[in-house]
């Protein structure tokens, strides 16, 4: 069984990302997982922090000769911010002097709730944890799912369809969103160029007012069968399993799969995708076809073959630089938020992050419907299924 968890705080020396249960034989580019955390770190209306950070892999075990061998990858990416904060945050009792308090919660964190919860009588440990830095982790995790999803011929991306006011106004086709991760600069991740420039122009103003902004990301999976997820158990359909995932994501307060919320708005006849049949073959496709795709490739918690989509939408950052009142921990009085360096605008970012756990998701289905411990095993089981389904 596929399994994956992070550690590591937002400041502290290193993130840490531990993924089992991955066949062994798969081929690992550690380019590939470096680009997955540059492209983390783009977009314009990031803070300072990216400036600091050149995130890097540095896979500790599970991975040799270049190919995973098995045995549980354990991915270290340091935090080169970590030199400014080793007195303030040391692992041992350290200097009482050089500690930096979070003396008052932030709205929208979980500084107070957290600090009710873990008995904290000051927010940073708090946010040292709850802090977004920690998808880092996720998205080194999330490449090595994308490496097996890839074994497979299928790829998973983003892209950003709003940010603030500013909405994409067309569907690009999967060429075009597929495109932008082989971009070298980003801005805001977006198909559409002069819709970007609004988008940038939007950021624009949240900079000028101090204020923040959100957004929504689109992710796309390419090129997965029909057949992935399952309408028997509630707990085993893609839909479910993939709001989940990605509303795990820190910011992210909506999901929506497809076209769910126009849906939610209109009549059936509109909406729903009619089914026809092609006379020619698909290489790994049924002959079976749709006009368009408003489900997101699921169908009654089943992938039915078509691109699945899944899009999160961000709340605006919560850290302001012009802060909400909050109150004092240790006084009790009125007081404005704490503020620490912060991001205006993440939703391309956030796209990235959601990629990598849309990737892990869908690589823990498939492990689990075809199975293998090796890439040649599990490559036959599947090739076996897109025959069956083929024949159709
Ligand atoms: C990639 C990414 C970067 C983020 N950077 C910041 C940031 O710099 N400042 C901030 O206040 N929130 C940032 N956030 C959002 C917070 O982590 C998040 O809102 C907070 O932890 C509270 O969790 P919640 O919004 O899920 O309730 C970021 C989120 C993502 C996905």
């Amino acid at each position: 069984m596929i399994r994956f968890s992070t550690a590591g705080e937002s400041h502290g020396e290193s993130l840490i990302a531990l993924v089992s249960g991955l066949p062994a034989g798969l081929e690992v580019s550690l380019d590939f997982v470096n680009r997955e955390l540059w492209r983390r770190q783009q977009g314009y209306g990031r803070g300072g922090r990216m400036r600091i950070e050149r995130d890097q892999a540095h896979v500790l075990s599970g991975v040799r000769h270049g190919k995973t061998i098995g045995s549980p990858i354990a991915i270290e990416i340091a935090n080169h911010d970590w030199k400014n904060w080793e007195e303030i945050l040391p692992v041992e009792a350290g200097d009482p002097e050089k500690h930096k308090a979070v003396a008052s919660p932030r709205p929208g964190h979980a500084d107070l709730a957290g600090a009710l919860k873990y008995g904290f009588t000051d927010a940073r440990y708090v946010l040292e944890r709850a802090s977004a830095r920690e998808s880092t982790a996720r998205v080194a995790g999330g490449a090595f799912a994308k490496i097996l999803l890839r074994a497979l011929n299928i790829e998973v991306t983003s892209h950003v369809v709003r940010v603030g006011r500013v909405e994409l106004e067309r569907n690009p086709g999967w060429d075009e969103i597929a495109a932008l991760s082989n971009r070298e600069e980003v801005l805001l991740n977006c198909a559409d160029h002069e819709t970007e420039q609004r988008m940038k122009a939007e950021v624009d103003h949240a900079v000028k007012t101090g204020d923040t902004i959100g957004g929504v990301f689109e992710v796309v999976v390419h090129g997965a069968p029909a057949g992935i997820g399952t309408y028997a158990n509630w707990d085993e359909r893609l839909d479910g399993i993939l709001a989940w995932t990605v509303m795990s994501l820190q910011a992210v307060k909506a999901v929506e799969i497809g076209r769910g919320v126009t849906a939610s708005q209109s009549f059936g006849s509109e909406v729903h995708d009619a089914i026809a049949y092609s006379d020619e073959e698909q290489v790994g496709h049924t002959r079976f076809t749709r006009d368009h795709n408003n489900a997101g490739g699921i169908e009654g918690g089943i992938s039915n073959g078509e691109d699945i989509v899944v899009r999160g939408y961000l709340k605006p950052i919560s850290t302001l630089r012009r802060p909400l009142t909050s109150v004092a921990f240790e006084t009790r009085e009125v007081t404005k938020a704490a503020y620490e360096r912060s991001d205006i605008c993440v939703v391309p970012a956030a796209g990235v992050a959601a990629e990598a756990m849309v990737a892990f998701a869908m690589a823990k289905l498939v492990l689990e419907k075809f199975g293998g411990d090796s890439a040649q095993e599990l490559l036959r089981n599947y090739k076996g299924y897109l025959e069956q389904i083929c024949r159709y």
